[in-house]
């Protein structure tokens, strides 16, 4: 990718520069050692997201703040959240990227009954896996995520690299009005059919970004959690040189990102180890340059203070491994898995064409192999027995980026276009280009039924969605398991 970015300006609004001067507020931790879950309540709010004191908008947020409070666990413990839902419709709650047993995965009436207002749900499990995490609803997410519903979800390792600092950022975009309320045109066509709900304000941590203020040779990890519903991000870091030692929480070999460009799509994660080598005084702008012809300063990296250091550490950037099975590719099933749909995508052919056109007069704009979801429940696209290694070949016959997530499972990115990934990255949400062929391979170790979506949240609900199934089918028809 050149400074030229992923996509054009086709269906998006224009940023206004000026309203990005900057402000990273630390987030409220709260650390679970006790055995009282901790409560987390999704209600509307009030937060200053974009105007400063006099002016802050309604939202919904978990315990009042957006994005809700951190979750941070060592890697082993378990983690209890009792659910409440103060909202004026039913929700649930996602970990997502988390390999939680399917009961606990929150997937509306796939795997649990949606928390009915005023109800609650307690959501147990174990961080198996350190990294960096996030939780959302997966009830009309679109919506519920849009307007706030967010949080991040930390599990440190035992052994962690060694940093001066460890910073989180969620990365969002909203849909402001003039009046600096956040825009109601949830789930209109238009956004479905073309690149989602793009908004017009980008907050890190729930606020128009501040400075950061560094010290010369400090070293930071940052841990980038994009939230946004539609909104991909390129960022330009400068005269810095980050380090990628993390994708969606699985540690990668530590490398530098493609031409300097830091690109996250919707639910993706990154962790980025970035030395702050500049001057004291001076300063380093961090740009997002991901749409074409709408580039703009996302924040200021200030040096302020005395150094710390004059030399860039020696300390190790590589991660200690989380508990993945290595899928045996030899033995591996391959699936291949179609993407079609919206505007501008190629004709639809073949036998599913005629199908695919009936749907698209009941609404629907997007499809998996010739289907598109209605509700969470359906039929599995793909059944794989417990245990067994599977490729998914993920064509993508559309104009448009896909962020592809699979609940319950990390995955091996193993090629991209035929050409094997240099650095066979874990993740659980891979950014698919227009026209691009992506290969993922994984060990179906995890038993339920579980989500196979798009994560740009209006395609998702248009229909870019799917349930594989991990084990027997037998179990599956109770209620909720
Ligand atoms: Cu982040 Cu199916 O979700
Ligand atoms: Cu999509």
């Amino acid at each position: 990718m050149s400074s030229s970015v992923l996509l054009t300006r086709r269906g998006l609004l224009r940023l206004g520069g000026a309203a990005f001067a900057a402000a990273t507020m630390p987030m409220p931790g709260i650390s679970q050692p006790a055995s009282e879950p901790m409560r987390l309540r999704a209600a509307p709010s009030r937060v200053y997201l974009s105007g400063g004191p006099k002016n802050s908008s309604a939202v919904w947020a978990y315990n009042g703040g957006v994005p809700g409070p951190e979750i941070r666990v060592r890697q082993g413990e378990r983690i209890r959240v009792r659910a409440e839902n103060g909202l004026a419709e039913g929700t649930t709650m996602h970990w997502h990227g988390i390999r939680t047993p399917n009961a606990m995965d929150g997937v509306p009436h796939l795997t649990q009954a949606p928390i009915p207002v005023g109800g609650e749900f307690l959501y147990e499990f174990d961080a198996v896996d350190a990294g960096t995490f996030w939780y959302h609803p997966h009830q009309r997410s679109s919506e519920q995520v849009g307007r706030g519903l967010y949080g991040p979800l930390i599990i440190e390792e035992h052994d962690p690299i060694r940093v001066d600092r460890d910073l989180t950022w969620m990365l969002d975009d909203w849909r402001m009005t003039e009046a600096g309320e956040i825009s109601d045109d949830f789930g209109n066509r238009h956004d479905a059919a073309h690149n989602g709900r793009v908004g017009n304000t980008v907050t890190i941590n729930g606020t128009l970004p501040d400075p950061v203020e560094v010290r010369r040779g400090e070293r930071v990890r940052l841990r980038l959690i994009n939230a946004a519903n539609a909104r991909i991000f390129a960022l330009d870091f400068g005269d810095l040189e980050p380090v990628i030692v993390a994708l969606d929480g699985q540690p990668v070999t530590p490398h530098a990102p493609g031409e300097g460009i830091v690109v996250i799509g919707p639910a993706m994660r990154i962790d980025l180890v970035v030395d702050m080598a500049g001057r004291t005084g001076s300063h380093t702008t961090l740009r997002d340059i991901a749409y074409q012809g709408l580039e703009y300063d996302l924040v200021d990296i200030r040096y302020d203070g005395t150094p710390l250091r004059k030399t860039v550490p020696d300390w190790s950037l590589e991660l200690p491994a989380n508990p993945l099975r290595e899928p045996d590719l030899a033995a591996a099933t391959r699936h291949e898995v179609v993407f079609n749909g919206g505007m501008m995508g190629q004709m639809m052919m073949g036998d599913e064409a005629g199908s695919m056109m009936q749907q698209m007069r009941n609404g629907a704009m997007w499809f998996i192999n010739g289907k598109a979801a209605d509700g969470h429940v359906m039929d599995p696209l793909i059944s794989m027995p417990i245990g067994t290694s599977h490729i998914f070949v993920m064509d993508n016959r559309t104009a448009w980026h896909h962020p592809i997530h699979l609940h319950g499972h990390s995955f091996r990115v193993i090629a991209r276009n035929g050409v094997p990934t240099r650095y066979r990255e874990w993740q659980d949400t891979v950014l698919v280009a227009p026209e691009e062929r992506v290969e993922i391979a994984f060990v179906a170790d995890n038993a339920g039924d579980w989500m196979f979506h798009c994560h740009i949240l209006e395609h998702q609900a248009a229909g870019m969605m799917a349930v594989v199934r991990v084990g027997d089918s037998t179990a599956r028809h109770s209620e909720y398991h």
